[in-house]
């Protein structure tokens, strides 16, 4: 090597010793390899030389050009290694820390009850329907026997979109529309649940937006004793085995005869406690006979043709069942209300 080389070789040594990170030692490459670098700049100084030097001189600049190569090489790996080292050092993992729990949500109690009627009613052979929440006045009011003018409209004062559409104030508008939609021909075995809307003082036992469920059988020779006997059966299997059935008359535009349904309480077994209001019975639901008109308004013959329906609300069944004081309680999704809820493996709750 000519005394340039190798001082060239030294001061690239010394350069080299002092690079920790792959950026540096690629300019430091460029520096010396690279098109303009100093051992390119070597082989260009071949032309002022003689033909007999070139020969050597060229396998000289050769020669620094590959130990140079070779220097780098090394270090490039020395460098990779380190910095794959680094990254497995940070990204260690600590298998003895404890693991992520799933956490178990609680459901909201109206949504169980609801499941737990639908469930009931399915066993007999009903079928869940599910109406419009924004409603038509035809089927929410008219077609239940409720015309523009008649007076119980007040008791479901609403929520009016426009002067034919509201907010449903019941989950009855859902028995008009299956009605209908039967062309006239039985049976009918339905179930409504559904979210309903009135314009109401919100406090501890209203709400505006509050949750029905319906059940609606048309067929020929559906009677009254039918309703007890399903309604009974109801009350035993969601509130107890010893639960008995009370009917008294009441008055639904839609229903004729109508009647309001009690059961024994399940608190107090009928001795009278704060649950059932010292009564012995508790209030659950609103029921009937099909009025004639709405069949017929629907398309059916009510000659021939008669059915029972009823309406429930199960935000009172929860608010009765788990003791809820206030039923905005169940609308407000505070976690610390749902959690009480969550339920356990046996299928119960906590
Ligand atoms: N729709 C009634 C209400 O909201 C509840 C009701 C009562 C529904 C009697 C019925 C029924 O189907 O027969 O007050």
């Amino acid at each position: 090597m000519t005394q340039v080389m190798e001082t060239m070789q030294l001061e690239f040594s010394e350069k080299l010793s002092a690079i920790d990170n792959s950026k540096a030692l690629n300019e430091l490459r460029v520096e010396y390899l690279g098109k303009k670098g100093k051992v390119t700049g070597l082989m260009k100084e071949m032309k002022n030389l003689s033909n007999e030097e070139r020969p050597a001189y060229g396998q000289k600049v050769n020669e620094l050009r590959n130990t140079i190569e070779g220097q780098i090489a090394e270090l490039e790996a020395e460098l990779s290694k380190k910095a794959l080292e680094e990254k497995l050092a940070a990204e260690t993992i600590d298998v003895t820390l404890p693991g992520r729990t799933l956490e178990i949500g609680g459901s909201n109690p109206i949504d169980r009850i609801v499941e737990d009627i639908e469930d009931f009613f399915i066993g007999l052979g009903y079928e869940i329907k599910e109406g419009y929440e924004v409603e038509q006045d035809y089927y929410n009011f008219e077609a239940l026997n409720l015309p523009k003018s008649h007076p119980a409209r007040d008791m479901q004062d609403s929520f009016y979109i426009s002067e034919d559409i509201l907010l449903r104030t019941h989950t009855s508008p859902v028995q008009a529309r299956t009605l209908e939609a039967q062309k006239g021909e039985g049976p009918v075995k339905i179930i409504c649940p559904g979210k309903v809307y009135r314009r109401d003082s919100d406090d501890a036992t209203h709400s505006h937006q509050f949750t029905q469920i319906e059940g609606l059988v048309v067929d020929k020779n559906i009677r009254l004793s039918d309703l007890k006997g399903t309604l009974e059966l109801f009350a035993k299997e969601i509130f107890g085995s010893e639960r008995e059935v009370r009917l008294r008359p009441s008055y639904f535009p839609f229903t004729e005869p109508s009647v309001e349904v009690d059961i024994s309480c399940f608190k107090c077994k009928g001795s009278g406690c704060n649950v059932c209001k010292q009564t012995g019975w508790i209030e659950i639901l609103g029921a009937g006979m099909v009025h004639p008109n709405v069949l017929e308004m629907a398309g059916f013959d009510s000659k021939e043709y008669s059915g029972f329906a009823f309406g429930m609300g199960p935000d009172r069944v929860a608010m009765l069942k788990y003791g809820i004081e206030d039923i905005r309680h169940l609308y407000t999704n505070d976690l610390r209300f749902i959690d009480q809820f969550i339920p356990t493996e046996d299928g119960g709750e906590q």
